[in-house]
């Protein structure tokens, strides 16, 4: 009989908020900080903006509240607020990573000199977590020795501060300065939080796969899926923000990452990528749309039509490597995607494959699954199922991410 479905760990939408202090300095590069905050926004974490008043210049805090969706945090503000410095140390308090971007030269600056003149430089005095740090300036500023130093030193005190970009700037001179783009901060966030996670996948080696295989049928065609490698790079995400050493082995490029990732086209190629890698891992999570079958012949260059009216493919065997990677100490999560609600196929597959967790979704239900930006999941576990109703891939990967970690828990 089919046990009762347990609710996900927490309030059972499986939200554990990730809060990120933006810091936002008077500068053109403030555009990209528009961007970098709603990107923190739809992948997940919980940015609150802290604007100088030179940043006001720029760009107006109703812009940033708006792509925060939450208060922006002024100097002014923070004086009427609390009728003194207060909001500095509640802000500190709150945020687990600390980023400033753009960071000007002023700012730097006094950062370095540890000024607390403004609520930016007394929050960054009052924090205790992971700071980033994305300068930005005219290529002369950002060069100046006295600028380079003061980078030196907030980098020996533990801030990650990444390297400008050269080019056209927009004073109108070339060289560097350039602030790093939006992704590449965004990875460095990720870092941050990886680098100060504490519980069970912490410093594990966890493998993700993703994507549909793609199998050569000659120099240019393949058989492939429709798959878009999305939740799998949602659960590598998640695997790697709780503090794993992550490897995404993937067909499809969705994008930089903060982690390492192996690309690959074939299930053959995925098999023995996967192999290499979980010789030394903890977890494999197998979410790759993997071809159960492949031309048994490639042929060399291009099939010719000539006057061709049928053309027969002979499909083998691939291997299955969920299957093929079982070992002791190795913790395997499996997907099935089942044409239905067929949830006795996906109980079936749990026990065929001695799989730990085995997450099933139903293919043929609307605006889910593959292809798609949300899924509707139940994870199988010894413990009983969760069912995740309709929502992000970034959601459901939370979920799969702690029953993965329940398990290693108990191990
Ligand atoms: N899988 C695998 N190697 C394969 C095929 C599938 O490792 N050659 C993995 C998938 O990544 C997934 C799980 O096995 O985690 C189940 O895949 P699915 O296609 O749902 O099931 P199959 O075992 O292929 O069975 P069927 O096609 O009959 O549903």
């Amino acid at each position: 009989m089919a046990a009762e479905p347990r609710p996900a760990a927490g309030d059972g939408t499986v939200q554990t908020e990730r809060s990120v202090l933006v810091g936002v300095c008077g500068g053109i590069a403030i555009y990209k900080s528009v961007e970098l905050v709603r990107s923190l926004v739809t992948e997940g974490f919980t940015p609150t903006v802290l604007l100088t008043e030179a940043a006001e210049r720029f760009v107006t805090p109703l812009t940033f509240a708006a792509v925060s969706k939450s208060a922006v945090l002024q100097d002014e503000t923070a004086w009427q607020a609390s009728g003194g410095w207060f909001q500095h140390i509640e802000a500190a308090r709150g945020a687990q990573v600390l980023c400033v971007a753009p960071a000007t030269a002023n700012t730097l600056a006094k950062m370095a000199a540890g000024m607390a003149d403004n609520l930016l430089t007394a929050v960054y005095l009052a924090f205790r977590g992971r700071v980033v740090i994305a300068p930005s300036m005219n290529w002369a500023m950002y060069e100046h020795p006295a600028t380079q130093d003061n980078l030196r030193r907030l980098a020996e005190r533990g801030a990650d501060v990444l390297d400008t970009g050269s080019g056209d700037l927009a004073c109108g001179e070339e060289g560097s300065g350039r602030m790093a783009d939006p992704q590449t901060i965004l990875s460095a966030i990720r870092r941050a939080f990886n680098q100060s996670a504490a519980g069970p996948l912490t410093g594990r080696k966890v493998i993700v796969t993703a994507g549909g295989t793609r199998e050569p049928v000659d120099a240019v065609r393949y058989v492939g899926n429709r798959s878009s490698g999305r939740m799998g790079r949602a659960l590598a995400d998640e695997a790697h923000l709780r503090g794993a050493d992550v490897v995404l082995v993937t067909t499809v490029d969705r994008g930089e990452t903060a982690y390492r990732t192996v690309s690959v086209e074939s299930a053959a190629d995925m098999a023995a990528a996967v192999h290499a890698e979980t010789a030394t891992a903890d977890v494999l999570v197998m979410a790759a749309a993997v071809a159960d079958f492949t031309p048994g012949t490639r042929v060399e260059g291009k099939i010719e039509r000539g006057e061709t009216e049928t053309l027969g493919l002979q499909l083998v065997r691939t291997q299955d490597i969920l299957l093929a990677s079982a070992r002791p100490g190795l913790l395997r999560v499996g997907f099935a995607a089942e044409a239905g609600p067929r949830l006795d196929r996906a109980r079936a597959k749990y026990e065929q494959k001695g799989v730990d967790l085995l997450v099933f979704n139903d293919i043929l239900a609307s605006g889910v699954g593959i292809g798609s930006l949300e899924n509707e999941i139940t994870i199988i576990s010894p413990e009983g199922d969760v069912h995740i109703p309709r929502t992000s891939k970034a959601v459901c990967a939370r979920a799969v991410m702690t029953e993965v970690e329940r398990m290693l828990a108990s191990h």
